[in-house]
């Protein structure tokens, strides 16, 4: 940690913040042995008990698993009242999230649990916000694409269980969806959207399919590189006191720790679980990975690498072409997985980035398993990058968006998708311009090998 005494004047920021985590547990049956009870404890709160019941989410796909039935009969178990909503969209888009919260209001819920991948858990935050505090969903929706009016108070209860190995949405206060009349993803950024618990449970991703491992494995991979190499927190301007800081305050001591091991943890475990699906070791340090990932990029923010991502995902949808070859049996139409469509865009944006700081992007590419002895500082982005695009070829993804149908004629479309992106633009350690835009969505639809 630099430290620096501050005149009372200054005008950059000298302080960062941790903000309240949910209550986190890691461990294997947790689902099995603990929901049921901790979502008694937070429907009946007091010991004269409340009238109340629970939402349970999940989508179509999880729904039929063993963990599912983990967790109703864990509920059952405890006496715990529960209705299902398993009409989660893959990918959720403004459509999808309305539905869920018409779900919510109707139902009357005095707490949510969510069992599912980072669409799950994130449809279920704004069910929870919608039918807790009604408004427009554009009134809570990011600035400048919505009106980013914070939620007015507190939401109900949310016990969120992921069952992917990526996202760490358990641990943030980000929702994200595709708002399709404005043809870009966007997302709802609050600390009340943070689930009150996050139960992580190894078993959840036993059987995870290839593709939805890789997918979730980039994107804790991302969000982890993302954190750590973005601009940091001094250097945003100085918060006004009794205002609050932004969710996304830059990379920091707090946010460096998380992202650090996660990287770490990556570098070992990611390939080994690639490759042998029956590794159940390194599936459930993977899913230790992204919820440390979670905290710091929760923290810290996410930059170019999910900025690019978001009208990637959003073109996809309209190609009705590509999917990945197993594990989204359930989805109508293209998918792009969030993680595939994050690491896309990440070895051209982190080439760019690198030189706002060699060193960070050097340790990442070093702790992701990369050989950097004798490495030097201006090689920082292509060592990061390559190793990026050697755990993409293991894994098997397109090697570029060229694969996916965008051609050069998308690029325009693909530049003013991410340049609205204030909230990832603003903590890419280097100045995001359409120029820069080109450049590197170039280099992405061409393709690294
Ligand atoms: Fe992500």
């Amino acid at each position: 940690m630099v430290y620096e005494e501050t005149d009372a004047g200054a005008e950059t920021e000298c302080v960062f913040q941790i903000d309240q985590l949910p209550t986190v547990k890691w461990g294997p049956a947790l689902i099995r042995d603990e929901l049921g009870e901790d979502a008694r404890r937070l429907v009946y709160p007091s010991s004269a008990g409340t009238c109340g019941r629970v939402a349970l989410f999940t989508d179509k796909a999880v729904v039929n698993l063993e963990i599912f039935e983990d967790a109703r009969r864990s509920l059952e178990a405890a006496g715990v009242e529960y209705v299902v909503y398993d009409e989660v969209t893959v990918e959720p888009t403004d459509a999808s999230f309305k539905h869920a919260a018409a779900f919510a209001s109707e139902g009357g819920f005095s707490a949510f649990v969510s069992v599912g991948g980072g669409s799950v858990i994130d449809t279920c935050k704004v069910a929870n916000l919608l039918s807790r505090h009604p408004a427009d969903l554009m009134d809570y929706v990011n600035a400048p694409l919505g009106k980013a009016v914070p939620p007015p108070g507190p939401l109900h209860p949310h016990i969120a269980c992921p069952t992917t190995t990526g996202t760490g949405t358990e641990c943030t206060g980000y929702a994200i969806c595709d708002i399709s009349e404005l043809g870009v993803k966007s997302a709802i950024a609050h600390k009340y959207l943070r689930p009150t618990m996050a139960l992580v449970d190894p078993h959840a991703v036993k059987s995870l399919p290839r593709s939805v491992l890789a997918a979730s494995g980039f994107d804790v991979l991302s969000h982890a590189a993302e954190s750590f190499t973005a601009r940091p927190y001094t250097s945003r301007a100085r918060t006004i006191p009794g205002t609050d800081r932004p969710l996304a305050q830059g990379a920091n001591p707090w946010s460096d720790i998380g992202c650090r091991e996660a990287l770490r943890l990556a570098g070992l475990y990611f390939e080994r679980a690639l490759q042998d699906p029956d590794d159940t070791e390194a599936r459930a340090q993977l899913s230790w990975a992204a919820t440390l990932a979670g905290v710091g990029m929760g923290n810290a923010g996410t930059a170019l690498p999910h900025g690019m991502s978001y009208p990637v995902s959003h073109g996809v949808h309209q190609r009705n072409a590509w999917k990945p070859p197993d594990g989204y049996g359930n989805v109508q139409g293209a998918i792009l997985p969030h993680g595939f469509a994050v690491i896309l865009g990440a070895p051209a944006a982190m080439r760019y980035t690198a030189s706002a700081s060699p060193e960070r992007h050097l340790e990442a590419a070093f702790l992701l398993g990369a050989y950097v002895q004798g490495a030097q500082p201006e090689d920082a982005g292509e060592v990061l990058a390559g190793r990026v695009v050697e755990l993409m070829k293991v894994a098997g993804t397109p090697s570029g968006l060229a694969e996916l149908g965008f051609g050069m004629e998308d690029l325009e479309t693909l530049v003013q998708g991410t340049i609205c992106q204030k909230r990832v633009v603003n903590i890419t350690p280097r100045d995001v311009t359409e120029e820069v835009l080109r450049g590197v969505f170039t280099e992405a639809i061409e393709g690294y090998w």
